[in-house]
């Protein structure tokens, strides 16, 4: 079983901030990634409709002999973990608990702000994972849907990108959090320009990192780690795959050569 790979799946090209980390932890393993570009984005669907792409999602990761299920987009994480879990018959880690579990270590203040995509927020999913591991904590959320598309245009560092997150984030930089949980898998790429405008004084918790940091403790208590070697990754799609390619660049470099379209 060692030999199978990983599979994971995402809206689209986001997930590919989580796969790079994985890539970094775990070189030997083979990964199978689907991105549902088709449907995408599902930041702004509701819970019903995210957990029945994602539930088809996995399906076709599991035909095609996966040892674990990557969860690696925090919209599907946040609504659609219970079902996966009850529907797969291989181990699925998702990308909340571990960010949630790296921001409860971190903070001092005990105040922890998060971000991300309208339906990760509304779902509550972070708040009650940070809830469960520390009672006391003090939680700030906000949604910020637009930054989704600065990060896909590849504006990670312009006026309109530092403007929108002055919108977004100014009342979290008032609330005195030293930690914020970057809750989208897009928003590694606006690290640096939100790590400007909040300062030093607040820590920036990728979930990728802390997700890959999971799944290699996953595989290493199954037993199922592959330890030698190079591994390969596969790229499948639900739309044309241009723009997952050009796009899929920014996130990921050349890896992503070509990518093959699946029907939906
Ligand atoms: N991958 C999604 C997430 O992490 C962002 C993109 C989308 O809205 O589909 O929440």
């Amino acid at each position: 079983m060692d030999r199978d790979a990983i599979g994971i799946f995402d809206s689209g090209v986001g997930g590919l901030t989580v796969l790079h980390e994985l890539v970094r932890a775990l070189p030997a393993e083979d990964f199978v990634y689907l991105g549902d570009t088709g449907r995408y984005p599902y930041g702004n669907k509701s819970p019903e409709t995210v957990t029945r792409y994602s539930l088809e999602n996995a399906a076709f990761l599991v035909e095609k002999g996966i040892k674990l299920l990557v969860v690696a987009c925090n919209a599907a994480s946040s609504v659609a973990l219970g079902a996966l879990r009850a529907e797969c018959a291989v181990p699925v880690v998702g990308v909340i608990d571990p960010g949630a579990k790296a921001a409860a270590a971190h903070t001092r203040s005990g105040r922890v702000g998060v971000i991300g995509t309208e339906v990760t927020i509304a779902s509550g999913a972070y708040t009650r994972s940070l809830r469960r591991l520390r009672p006391d904590l003090e939680i700030y959320t906000r949604a910020c849907p637009l930054f989704v598309p600065l990060a896909e245009e590849g504006w990670t560092d312009n006026e309109v990108t530092r403007a929108a997150i002055a919108l977004y984030l100014g009342s979290l930089a008032r609330s005195g959090i030293d930690t914020l949980i970057l809750g989208c898998t897009h928003y590694p790429l606006l690290k640096a320009a939100i790590g400007e405008f909040l300062g030093k004084s607040v820590a920036l918790v990728d979930s990728a990192e802390e997700t890959a940091g999971e799944v290699r403790e996953t595989l290493r208590q199954t037993g199922v780690r592959r330890r030698r070697g190079r591994g390969t990754t596969s790229f499948f799609v639900t739309d044309v795959p241009d723009r997952f390619v050009k796009v899929g660049r920014r996130f990921l470099g050349e890896r992503v050569e070509s990518a093959v379209r699946i029907e939906r």
